[in-house]
């Protein structure tokens, strides 16, 4: 199976994002052998966002959520909320939070664990800065945020746990762009579900593994051929709506291939 997950960050709001999805319904619709859908709007789209993408094959994901259940925390919104409004995926510990927000790994790992325990799909983003990278340090770094991401986390039989491999200097970047990508991704996909699998037991088809930096229709294809490589998550490229769907169906074509 191949995931494709759009990260529409804080970039559009209610009837931009209505009009994003019903592109993406339109877009593929008929067409067989897709991969899993899930795109991510601003929170306070879902309740209209819910409607559009209900009984079609487009999930819906959340870009946060808090750890408590219920109570006094200003600003924060609980997984009982998302999953109100049909929420299945959250994605946790961005590097966008974690540098701009000072979200740490100890809160990232209690996020983990309450949309494990109400039976959501943590969507977990690690990947290295480029000081770590330029300092050899890159496995290391990411060896550790897998580590902490799923500490003493149980599962539930149904679990399914997402990774999203995002080196932070490939995010956004025309540096992500670049070939070698492909063959370092391999490298850390490989590295991230075998950290993963010494910490939690899970099988293969539960444990996806997305690459996300800088993933447009030009570069998809060399990134989902991989086998070690689930699916991706996108970011600029998935507010572009023939750019997501070609990415789509990419992977619908490698899905269709692998059946030949
Ligand atoms: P990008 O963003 O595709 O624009 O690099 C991906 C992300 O930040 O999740």
């Amino acid at each position: 199976m191949k995931t494709i997950i759009a990260n529409w960050k804080m970039n559009v709001g209610t009837r931009g994002s209505v009009a994003l999805a019903r592109g993406i319904l339109l877009g593929i619709r008929g067409k067989t052998n897709l991969p899993e859908i899930v795109i991510c709007p601003s929170t306070v789209t879902f309740s209209e966002m819910r409607k559009v993408v209900a009984k079609s094959k487009v999930m819906l994901g959340a870009q946060n959520v808090f750890w408590q259940q219920q109570g006094a925390f200003t600003g924060e919104i609980s997984v009982k909320m998302l999953a109100e409004h049909g929420v299945s995926h959250v994605i946790i510990g961005h590097s966008e939070r974690r540098g701009l927000l000072g979200e740490t790994d100890e809160m990232i790992n209690k996020k983990v664990k309450t949309i494990v325990a109400n039976d959501l799909k943590p969507i977990i983003c690690v990947g290295e800065g480029i000081e770590d990278r330029e300092a050899g340090k890159a496995r290391e770094m990411v060896t550790y945020q897998v580590g902490a991401a799923l500490e003493g986390l149980s599962l539930r039989t149904q679990s399914e746990i997402y990774f999203a491999y995002e080196p932070v200097w490939a995010l956004s970047t025309s540096r992500g762009h670049e070939q070698e990508n492909t063959a370092d991704a391999k490298i850390m996909h490989e590295l991230i579900r075998s950290v993963a699998m010494e910490h939690i037991k899970i099988s293969k088809s539960k444990l996806h593994i997305l690459y996300g930096g800088s993933v447009d229709s030009q570069n998809a294809y060399s990134f989902l051929r991989e086998d070690s490589i689930d699916g991706v998550l996108v970011g600029g490229a998935s507010l572009k709506l023939s750019q997501f769907l070609e990415i789509i169906l990419a992977a619908a074509d490698i899905i269709e291939g692998k059946q030949k």
